[in-house]
């Protein structure tokens, strides 16, 4: 029976990451170019072996290397080992441990950082003796997200590495074949190999449910608590991703589509109950929901993590559900009008209107913090939007209209929205104003500082912010285009500055 169920795992398991490859001598002529490389302080071997062991520049407590360990490396002494690293503190470049009988790295007893400037792939393979690598798990890394190859070290415990601080901004992983990996290793997914599945908490690289018609199956994937590396679950008649209710954490990869559903025409619901994180290293956490069922609703908590994360979209073919209860017990309101409207919601359904009358209204609308729908005000004789002081986001769906509209309010002059962010829209305006109280923005700068404090971008009056009217003058100001923010940059740069940053960005990218 073991045998059996090993040798299905063999016949089904295919990563759709192989393992990371490198090409040593190429990496070898990279560090040569990389500057800031002190030469008397590089390593100038491309293996460490007692031959090149005396090229290594002890005296350096920064030392340019692609350290790779290798078989010729068995032969040296532990103190040996020991004394030649004592010095080192940082190293510049890559740590390669490969068919060694080493048993740990504790000669590196002073190393506190890695540099690796080349994003060069660390590699930890085939090392049948080593049981602790708890160096990395302290060590920090200077250049993030680097592909991590850990394999084939049947004594060695990985799972630290994944779940821990050091490696937090990382989602390439290849770690299989351990005494204990990351969790389980993403591949294709279907009906024929779902049972291998069964009892994993978390999936590690790039996944695929395709071809799969047994929903009853994937239940098997229902303890998955993380997913790190994109998912695509397509060609399916699966009716919903219920089997993911448990999951609470997805981690995107690169700039591609991380979770992308799509041709999966009986799908009407996402079924998504616990997710509460979605996090992409370098870039925008991107979505795609296409050809899906034409009933095929989000519940407002669901949307609330997208745009609470920003989330890009390649096609967001959804609605909202008709379902107007929360876990959370918020209180939430169906908008039929401002007059109707209770005095208590916090959130609301349908499309918010506040116009000519509806003044003495607005403090209703003071303990809201998200509309799902739209929100327009029109000829009102307001003069600011104190009253939408806690409103965090308006998201429309299947709708192209703005998000937030500010039409034709004479007396209109002060139109922050202190904890707004992110507004959305599948149209091409999030937020419009126009026709309000002359010289809301009296420049293209606070045009755009509003942008960034919003975190979309804003049509004043029938034009975007670089071509706001002053002095009875259309005047262009260069901005330097969008191209300086070219990347989004990671959770620990993420200060007040790159949220901003962030803010722009997510209308430059998709
Ligand atoms: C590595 O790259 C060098 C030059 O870029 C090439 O000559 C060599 O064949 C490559 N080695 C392997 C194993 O691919
Ligand atoms: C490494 O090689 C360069 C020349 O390629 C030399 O200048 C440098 O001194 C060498 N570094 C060490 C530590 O031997
Ligand atoms: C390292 O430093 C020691 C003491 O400062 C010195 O004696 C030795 O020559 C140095 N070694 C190298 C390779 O520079
Ligand atoms: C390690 O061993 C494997 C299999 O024996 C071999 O394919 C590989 O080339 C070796 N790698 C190194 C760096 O010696
Ligand atoms: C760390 O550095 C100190 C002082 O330089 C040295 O005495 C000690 O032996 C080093 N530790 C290891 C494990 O190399
Ligand atoms: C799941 O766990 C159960 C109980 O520990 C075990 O019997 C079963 O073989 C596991 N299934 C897989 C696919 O690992
Ligand atoms: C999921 O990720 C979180 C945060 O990184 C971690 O604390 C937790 O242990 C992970 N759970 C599993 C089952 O891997
Ligand atoms: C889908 O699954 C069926 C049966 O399970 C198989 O015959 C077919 O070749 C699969 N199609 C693809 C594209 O994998
Ligand atoms: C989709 O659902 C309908 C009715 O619920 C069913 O007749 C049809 O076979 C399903 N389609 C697929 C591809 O399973
Ligand atoms: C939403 O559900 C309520 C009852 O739960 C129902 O009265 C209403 O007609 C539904 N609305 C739509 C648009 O389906
Ligand atoms: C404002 O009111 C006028 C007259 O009542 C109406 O024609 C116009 O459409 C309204 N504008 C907006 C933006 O609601
Ligand atoms: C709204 O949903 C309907 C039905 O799914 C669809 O036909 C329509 O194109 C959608 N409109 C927008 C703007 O997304």
């Amino acid at each position: 029976m073991t045998c059996l169920l090993l040798l299905t795992l063999f016949v089904f398991i295919s990563p759709i990451y192989t393992v990371f490859t490198y090409n040593a001598t190429d990496d070898m002529a990279l560090l040569f170019e990389t500057t800031g490389c002190d030469s008397q302080c590089r390593f100038n071997a491309s293996e460490f072996s007692l031959d090149t062991i005396d090229l290594w520049p002890g005296n350096c407590s920064t030392v340019c290397a692609v350290l790779k360990f290798t078989s010729s490396s068995n032969n040296i002494p532990y103190e040996k080992l020991k004394s030649t690293f004592q010095n080192l503190n940082s190293l510049r470049g890559v740590l390669r441990i490969e068919n060694t009988t080493l048993t740990n790295f504790s000669f590196f007893g002073n190393i506190t950082l890695i540099s690796n400037i080349n994003k060069n792939v660390l590699s930890i393979s085939n090392n049948p003796k080593l049981t602790d690598i708890s160096v990395l798990f302290t060590i920090t890394n200077i250049y993030i997200n680097y592909p991590v190859q850990i394999m084939n070290n049947p004594k060695l415990d990985v799972f630290p590495l994944c779940v821990g601080e050091n490696f937090l901004d990382f989602d390439r992983f290849y770690i299989v074949n351990n005494m204990k990996d990351c969790g389980c290793t993403g591949s294709i997914i279907n009906n024929a190999n779902i049972f291998a599945y069964k009892n994993c908490t978390s999936i590690f690289g790039p996944t695929e449910i395709s071809n799969a018609t047994d929903a009853s199956m994937f239940s098997a994937l229902s303890d998955v608590r993380n997913i790190t590396g994109p998912i695509s679950i397509k060609n399916t008649n699966f009716q919903n991703l219920s089997f993911f209710s448990k999951m609470e954490r997805m981690k995107g990869d690169d700039s591609i589509v991380n979770l992308d559903i799509h041709s999966n025409p009986n799908m009407t619901r996402l079924g998504f109950e616990s997710l509460m994180d979605l996090y992409n290293i370098e870039d925008w956490f991107r979505v795609n929901i296409q050809d899906v069922h034409p009933d095929f609703c989000l519940t407002m908590e669901e949307m609330q993590v997208f745009t609470t994360f920003n989330t890009k979209y390649v096609k967001l073919e959804a609605k909202y559900c008709n379902i107007t209860t929360r876990k959370d017990g918020q209180k939430t309101c169906v908008f039929e009008s401002m007059s109707a409207l209770a005095n208590d919601c916090v959130h609301i359904m349908g499309n918010v209107v506040v116009s000519s009358g509806d003044e003495h209204h607005t403090g209703k609308l003071s303990k809201v913090i998200r509309i799902y729908g739209s929100l327009s005000i029109t000829n009102t004789t307001l003069k600011n939007l104190e009253f939408l002081g806690n409103l965090i986001n308006v998201a429309v769906l299947n709708d192209t209209s703005p998000a937030i509209l500010l039409d034709s309010n004479p007396d209109l002059f002060d139109i922050s929205l202190l904890s707004m962010r992110f507004p959305y829209t599948s149209g091409p305006n999030a937020v419009v104003v126009q026709n309000n109280a002359p010289n809301i923005f009296p420049n293209p700068y606070q045009c755009h500082n509003y942008q960034n404090a919003v975190g979309a971008y804003v049509f004043y009056n029938r034009a975007e912010c670089d071509w706001v009217l002053s002095d009875g003058d259309y005047t262009e100001i260069d901005t330097g285009g969008s191209s300086q923010f070219s990347e989004k940059k990671a959770h620990q740069n993420c200060g007040v500055f790159a949220i901003l940053i962030c803010a722009l960005l997510s209308f430059v990218n998709i």
